[in-house]
């Protein structure tokens, strides 16, 4: 009896819990998709707002809380710069957007796409830097240049009608960025976006990517300095710069402690004391003591070392491989150098750093060209199809100054041994005599060898 009321309680018990699960579910399949958000909580930080700017907040709180909470969480907001002072655009801009579902009742002349010139209007300093910088040209000189495209669409797109710019768009674009295009509604296509590379060219010709240091939208200043900011693109076989930052003491500082480390301070005012080991802005683009804070990342160079042959900087022009001056670059990054160690350290050390550059440059680069000029005079290099990338000793002329030279060169003059060695002038050496038995039998037999 005991044991039967029990039973019938556990089944009246698991019927109202069954119903009720029910009426929760019909409830939530009924239920807008998110929640309605509190318009005054999406903003905290807001400040200044039109009631223009206003409602552009209100409706993407619940479209896109994730871009407003970004933005409300940046200096723009607390310095009253809204949605509306980057997306605003002319309406005859060649990116202006058209009949945008959600849009209906809004009257101002938008774009999604907001080229630098819109950033120049407040911050003409960054954008005119970055204008003269190495990085200006990333997607320009890829879209140039007949080999890369070659490369892209014949050899790894193995022309395959509409496949063909596959490893553009996944690989290439997304780190050297490329040529938008957009719809007849002003929404880029997806052949072109999104194109997270640092040298994109808009629709209207402007070029670059404020974006990639300090990403959308809360444009932070701290994300910049940090190295990972650089790290999505300068990593890997070719220009391992952030494995070579981790292979020095500087690196393992900043590994230790970097989260302790103060990261806002305002431009030309974050200083050692701030941080305890340089991170890439601080060598590359920070200002520290006496120098000025730059978005020209080729400023204080003094070789190209990701060319074939290195040589001094020594033009303005940023489509120039030489882009920069070396005599100054060179007394720049000492200048940084010399915030945390003596002038004796820094010399000895660049002494050093320099003849791994002039070693790659006379020792592996020369010989490599020389034999693939002579090779060549004698007809004695693949023209077919295919060729050069199906040619042994034209794939190892490229691993040699791509790969291992670069790595090599980076590697002695960022101060990190494993790369400068190991990954460098190890696998030179070993390249090189592969490449000298190739050009030796070529030349005996006066044929190329069949595999
Ligand atoms: C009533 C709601 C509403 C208002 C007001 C509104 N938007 Fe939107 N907006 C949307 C919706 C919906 C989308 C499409 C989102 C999607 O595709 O996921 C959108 C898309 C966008 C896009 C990207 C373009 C696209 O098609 O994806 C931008 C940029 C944008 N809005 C900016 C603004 C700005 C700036 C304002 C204020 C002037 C504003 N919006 C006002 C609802 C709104
Ligand atoms: C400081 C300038 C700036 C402000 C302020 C700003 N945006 Fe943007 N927004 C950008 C940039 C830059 C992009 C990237 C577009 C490109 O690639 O050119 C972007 C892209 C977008 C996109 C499309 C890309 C995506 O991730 O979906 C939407 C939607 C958008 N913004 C909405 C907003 C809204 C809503 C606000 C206000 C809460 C806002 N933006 C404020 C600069 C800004
Ligand atoms: C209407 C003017 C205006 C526009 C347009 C604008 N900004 Fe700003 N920006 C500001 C102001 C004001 C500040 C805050 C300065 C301060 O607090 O010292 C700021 C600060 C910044 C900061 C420093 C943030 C920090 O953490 O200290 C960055 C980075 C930045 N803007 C990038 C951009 C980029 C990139 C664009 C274009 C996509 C852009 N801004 C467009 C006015 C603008
Ligand atoms: C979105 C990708 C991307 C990010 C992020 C990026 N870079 Fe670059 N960087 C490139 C590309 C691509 C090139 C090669 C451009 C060319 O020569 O065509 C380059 C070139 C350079 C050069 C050589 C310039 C020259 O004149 O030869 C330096 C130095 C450099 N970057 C430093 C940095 C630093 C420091 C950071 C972080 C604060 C950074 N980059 C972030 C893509 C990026
Ligand atoms: C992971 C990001 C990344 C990808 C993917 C990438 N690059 Fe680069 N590329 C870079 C960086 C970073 C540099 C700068 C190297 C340096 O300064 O040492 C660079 C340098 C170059 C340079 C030499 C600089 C110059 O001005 O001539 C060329 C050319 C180039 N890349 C073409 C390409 C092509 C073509 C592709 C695709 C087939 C490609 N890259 C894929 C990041 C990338
Ligand atoms: C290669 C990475 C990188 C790119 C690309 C980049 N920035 Fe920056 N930005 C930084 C770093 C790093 C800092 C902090 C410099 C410092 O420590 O003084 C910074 C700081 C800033 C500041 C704050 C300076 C101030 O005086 O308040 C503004 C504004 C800014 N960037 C705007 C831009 C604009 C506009 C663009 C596009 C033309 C851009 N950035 C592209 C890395 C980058
Ligand atoms: C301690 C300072 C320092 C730090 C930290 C540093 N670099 Fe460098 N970097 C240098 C020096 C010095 C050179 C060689 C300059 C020359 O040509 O004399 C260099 C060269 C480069 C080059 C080669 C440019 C070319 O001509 O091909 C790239 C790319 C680069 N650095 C990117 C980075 C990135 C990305 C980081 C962070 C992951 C970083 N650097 C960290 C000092 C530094
Ligand atoms: C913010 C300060 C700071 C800056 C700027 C800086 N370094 Fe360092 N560096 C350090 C610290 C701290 C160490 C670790 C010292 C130790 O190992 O005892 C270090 C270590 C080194 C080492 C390892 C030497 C050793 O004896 O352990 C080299 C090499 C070096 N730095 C070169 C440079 C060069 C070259 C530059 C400029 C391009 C530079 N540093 C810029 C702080 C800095």
């Amino acid at each position: 009896m005991h044991h039967k009321n029990k039973s019938l309680i556990f089944l009246l018990v698991g019927l109202a819990i069954l119903v009720l699960g029910a009426v929760v579910l019909a409830g939530c399949a009924k239920a807008p998709r998110r929640a309605p958000q509190p318009t005054v909580a999406a903003a905290p930080h807001a400040q200044g707002l039109t009631p223009e700017a206003k409602a552009c907040i209100d409706c993407h709180a619940k479209e896109t809380p994730g871009i407003v909470n970004d933005w409300d969480h940046s200096k723009h907001a607390q310095a009253g710069v809204t949605c509306l002072d980057c997306h605003e655009t002319t309406p005859d801009s060649p990116m202006l957007l058209k009949d945008i579902k959600g849009h209906e009742n809004v009257k101002a002349s938008l774009s999604m796409l907001v080229p630098p010139s819109t950033c120049a209007k407040c911050h003409p300093n960054e954008v005119k830097q970055f204008d003269a910088s190495g990085h200006h040209r990333a997607a320009l000189q890829v879209e140039n240049k007949d080999k890369m495209q070659a490369l892209i669409h014949h050899h790894e797109g193995r022309d395959l009608e509409g496949l063909d710019g596959t490893t553009e768009e996944t690989g290439c674009a997304q780190c050297h960025g490329k040529r938008i295009k957009v719809d007849e509604h002003g929404i880029p296509t997806a052949d072109t976006y999104p194109a997270a590379g640092i040298g994109n060219i808009y629709p209207n010709g402007e070029v670059g990517n404020c974006t990639v240091c300090h990403t959308r939208h809360k444009f932070d200043i701290a994300e910049a300095r940090k190295p990972d900011a650089c790290a999505t693109c300068h990593l890997g076989p070719d220009h391992p710069d952030i494995e070579i930052y981790q292979d020095t003491k500087h690196g393992q500082i900043y590994a230790a402690e970097g989260s302790t480390w103060k990261w806002d301070s305002p431009p030309g005012d974050w200083e050692p004391g701030d941080y305890r080991a340089p991170t890439c802005a601080t060598c590359h683009m920070s200002g520290i003591g006496d120098l000025k804070p730059t978005h020209n990342v080729s400023e204080r160079l003094y070789w190209n070392a990701w060319a074939p042959l290195s040589k001094p900087r020594n033009s303005d022009d940023p489509m120039s491989p030489l882009t920069g001056h070396a005599e100054q670059g060179r007394a720049e990054m000492k200048q940084v150098c010399l915030q945390c160690h003596s002038s004796a350290m820094v010399d000895d050390y660049f002494a050093s750093a320099d003849k791994g550059v002039e070693l790659y440059n006379k020792a592996y680069f020369e010989p490599a060209k020389q034999m693939l000029d002579e090779l060549k005079a004698k007809g004695l290099l693949k023209t077919d199809k295919w060729a050069p990338w199906d040619d042994e000793f034209q794939n190892l002329y490229y691993h040699l100054w791509h790969h291992a030279g670069r790595r090599a060169r980076q590697g002695a003059l960022m101060g990190a041994p494993d790369w400068a060695h190991w990954h460098g002038f190890f696998e030179l050496q070993q390249m090189l005599d592969k490449m000298q038995d190739i050009y030796n039998y070529r030349m005996e037999t006066g044929e190329i060898e069949k595999p």
